[in-house]
């Protein structure tokens, strides 16, 4: 019997750092410790870390009424203003920024800086995306689709930087890229897209395709490990998604001599452990 777990499954790079940083304030610093909106959409971390005293600030207004202590700002990022806001009440913060996000902040106030409009190509609702919208001057603009850019006045607008949210699409990403540059002559695209997500679907489907079984562990309500749910049912029907040990009904795996294990982006490693470590002994 051999279980192989996907090297990618769980925390991406950008969600680990943000995580281990909330526990190591915990362990390290005095006062309230408050994270503007939860630091993983995962009941459980969020539900631990509520236990060791750090508080979720939910809203902006929530975060208007503290006067002390310490925020954490989440790997998502937020707009300039937040930073603006706690630095003038004297409140230490811990930027827990994702390096690949931040690198977007700072492309996007350089470049309105130099007279560029800026478009952010994304969910106008995701917090990533209003978080960088958040960096870019004025002249900016969030679009998601075609009908968005053609909504866009472009003949005042001559020279034009285009970025991603981090976990767009790739291929509608290069679509709309294809319209946008036939509306103006001077247009700059970078591709902020992060292949953590990516690259987590293809090692997934490449184990689900060799193996007997496949467990997908994550959240009901992840999206993203329902779509690796998607991908690997595909590649193997005998595929279980399960939030933790206790969904896993060890005897529907039936007689299998290869199981493969992935999990999606906001599952934290020790439940990722323990199911690897169950199926190992059972089998
Ligand atoms: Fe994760 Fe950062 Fe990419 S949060 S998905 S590594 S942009």
């Amino acid at each position: 019997m051999e279980v192989i777990k996907a090297k990618t499954a769980g925390f991406c790079f950008g969600v680990k750092r943000a995580v281990d940083t909330v526990y190591e304030q915990v362990s390290t610093c005095d006062g309230p410790i408050y994270t503007y909106g939860p630091i993983i959409h995962n009941e459980e971390v969020v539900k631990d870390l509520e236990s060791k005293g750090v508080i979720v600030l939910r809203t902006e207004e929530a975060l208007d009424e503290i006067t002390k202590g310490t925020v954490v700002i989440r790997s998502h990022g937020v707009e300039k203003r937040i930073y603006d806001k706690l630095e003038k009440k004297g409140i230490r913060i811990v930027d827990a920024t994702c390096p690949f996000v931040k690198k977007i902040h700072n492309i996007v106030r350089k470049e309105s800086a130099d007279g560029k409009y800026i478009l952010i190509i994304g969910n106008p609702e995701h917090p990533e995306v209003t978080g960088i919208r958040g960096w870019a001057g004025s002249e900016a603009a969030v679009v998601q689709n075609a009908e968005d850019i053609n909504k866009i006045d472009f003949s005042k607008k001559e020279k034009i930087c285009v970025v991603s949210q981090t976990t767009f699409n790739y291929n509608k990403f290069k679509d709309l890229v294809e319209i946008i540059k036939k509306k103006s002559y001077d247009v700059s695209v970078l591709n902020t897209i992060c292949n953590a997500t990516k690259e987590r679907q293809m090692e997934a489907q490449s184990i689900a395709e060799s193996v007997d079984a496949m467990i997908v562990i994550g959240d009901k309500h992840s999206s993203n490990t329902q779509k690796l749910f998607e991908i690997c049912r595909k590649a193997c029907n005998n595929t279980y998604y399960i939030q933790t040990l206790d969904d896993l009904d060890l005897n529907q795996l039936g007689s299998v001599e290869t199981v493969g294990i992935t999990a999606g982006a906001s599952t934290p490693n020790n439940i990722i452990e323990e199911v690897q470590n169950n199926v190992r002994i059972i089998f």
